[in-house]
């Protein structure tokens, strides 16, 4: 597997800055150079940070992600990145229609790199009436920890 990891989810305010917190902070502690980086199929919300439940939350769990700023995915992604990993299927079809013909990139589904969970969604917390963020979390420690299985 190669070294660059790009998280995709709609907004790059929730799921998709936790991976990449998530994945950075343990690539860290276990000496693996990757360069990590996420975006948004949406332009909602570029420039700014992660929703603050998602900062509250990654920061709960020892890692500060306060200085990740929204960005929209861009055709040069395809080039510039060797994977990048959709956080649900709508995300990743959305990726598919968008993908040049020719991108480097490799896509995959976040939790096709957690064995057992293949093919389910990272579930969008946005609007959740109950706080989805902690169940995130434990997804996207789940996906990191199977992608850099995969990386060692
Ligand atoms: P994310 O969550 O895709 O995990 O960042 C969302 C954030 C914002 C919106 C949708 C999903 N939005 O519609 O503004």
């Amino acid at each position: 597997m190669n070294r660059s990891i790009l998280f995709v989810c709609l907004g790059n305010i929730c799921r998709s800055p936790m991976a990449e917190g998530a994945m950075r902070h343990v690539a860290e502690r276990e000496g693996i150079d990757i360069e990590i980086d996420s975006g948004g199929t949406g332009d909602w919300h570029v420039g700014n940070p992660p929703d603050r439940r998602a900062q509250d939350t990654a920061r709960a769990n020892g890692i500060d992600i306060s200085r990740q700023c929204a960005r929209q995915v861009l055709p040069g992604d395809f080039e510039a990145f060797d994977h990048i990993v959709a956080m649900d299927r709508s995300v990743l079809e959305d990726l598919q229609a968008i993908r040049p013909s020719d991108a480097h990139a490799e896509l995959s589904l976040f939790m096709d790199h957690v064995r057992g969970k293949e093919g389910q969604d990272v579930t969008d917390p946005y609007y959740g009436e109950r706080d989805g963020f902690s169940d995130v979390w434990r997804d996207v420690m789940a996906g990191v920890e199977g992608l850099l299985a995969k990386l060692r």
